[in-house]
């Protein structure tokens, strides 16, 4: 089997290195070699084990009927969407690392893979080296999902991590990491949600069997959250993480991306640092837990060459069940289900009679020198939330609360 590799960065640069290192064992768990013929990249590599199979044009790879497998670890939609779209067209399996690509186009490109009888494959999409989709695909069949929620970026749970840990401020713990190398120098993508929310509308979509569309999921970062937070969070015995989730709810689907107070009881209280957890709830099999490294170069990787074993098993098939192209309506945020915690102005004697007769029961929590106050409300709509806090107001922040 020969296959080749489109983007030489930190993915795909991973892909050969695990080609290359677990070699034997590959061909054991496949039945014939997996050969690296091509890697495709704009830039040279001089000195690199690569430098010999490097190509600039992308035609040299789709005209060469000896490869039967394309790993697209380029990124971004455009050119890798018309890059894929050759490569399933001139019959090559493709397995991508790219979620910006397959919460954009993974429906046409599942029915293209379809017609051409090849494979278009995407572990690596969502959660890193986490494997979920094929678990969602595969192993959670006999299930209905009823609830989908991870943490699916690694630098925003970093940075949450790290200011919950050390009392630091968003902007330096930020600093931090892009000095690390966990964020980007933009970091808009990873801290606006907008990441998260393409894995979770991927994750959905496989999970319920229509096209959810990551434009319709409201989404929220973490820029809003402040150290003050954190010392609520720590006094209600709680942490806060970027959440990404979807449910099921009254025959209607409801999605949001949202930093979220999360209790020590709740499974993925303990995800910590770069590290990516998933909870799935079926409705026989239950809560299940699927955690690990949600990037970086060699986990990713390992998820892709997964992909390239399946394909190379099994050549001539298409692999992954296509997610239907009808598109999932998705229930406003006014119809999401919780209890949320509220950051008022001013003290608790004087608004508590107020606050009772508006949100009913609720428990009160105060940081010593902060000149404000918070509560937690009982479970009730977004919608009914809003209203309420209309009516109170002076809220300075709230945060929902994890179920
Ligand atoms: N920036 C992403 C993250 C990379 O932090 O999770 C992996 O998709």
């Amino acid at each position: 089997m020969k296959i080749a590799i489109m983007g030489y960065g930190t993915i795909g640069s991973g892909v050969a290195a695990v080609l290359e290192k677990n070699r034997d064992s590959i061909a054991r768990k496949t039945g014939e070699p997996v050969e690296l013929k091509y890697v495709l990249d704009l830039r040279e590599f001089p000195g690199d084990p690569i430098e010999k199979k490097l190509v600039h044009d992308v035609d040299v790879i789709m005209n060469d009927p000896e490869v039967g497998i394309v790993v697209e670890t380029m990124g971004g939609v455009e050119p890798a969407c018309t890059f894929v779209k050759k490569a399933l067209s001139a019959g090559k399996s493709v397995t991508t690392s790219n979620k910006a690509l397959v919460a954009k186009k993974g429906t046409e490109l599942l029915a293209l893979a379809k017609e051409n009888h090849v494979s278009f494959l995407f572990e690596a999409s969502v959660g890193g080296g986490i494997p979920i989709i094929r678990p969602l695909n595969q192993c959670l069949t006999a299930d209905e999902i009823m609830e989908i929620t991870g943490i699916l970026n690694g630098t925003t749970n970093y940075i949450l991590t790290k200011m919950d840990k050390e009392g630091e401020s968003l902007e330096t713990v930020l600093k931090d990491a892009q000095e690390k190398g966990y964020a980007e120098k933009d970091p808009t993508a990873d801290i606006e949600g907008y990441d998260a929310c393409r894995k979770i509308a991927i994750l959905s979509s496989l999970a319920y069997g229509s096209q959810v569309d990551f434009e319709d999921i409201y989404t929220e970062g973490i820029t809003k959250i402040t150290s003050e937070d954190f010392k609520y969070a720590r006094e209600l015995g709680m942490s806060i993480k970027l959440l990404a989730t979807s449910r099921r709810a009254g025959g209607r689907f409801c999605a949001l991306v949202a930093p979220m107070l999360v209790g020590e009881d709740h499974p993925l209280y303990a995800v910590n640092g770069v590290f990516n957890g998933i909870l799935v709830e079926g409705n026989m099999a239950d809560k299940l837990m699927f955690y690990g490294r949600g990037a970086g170069s060699l986990p990713t990787a390992s998820a892709v060459v997964s992909d390239v074993i399946e394909m190379a098993k099994n050549p001539g098939e298409t692999l992954l069940t296509s997610w239907s192209s009808e598109k999932l309506p998705l229930a406003d945020r006014g119809s999401w289900t919780g209890r949320y915690f509220v950051r008022m102005e001013g003290s608790r004697e004087e608004k508590r009679v107020l606050l009772g007769e508006i949100f009913g029961d609720v428990s009160y929590v105060e940081i010593p020198g902060l000149k404000e106050f918070g509560f937690v409300t009982p479970v009730m709509t977004e919608a009914e939330y809003d209203q309420k806090a209309a009516q109170a107001g002076g809220v300075i922040h709230m945060l929902r609360i994890a179920r």
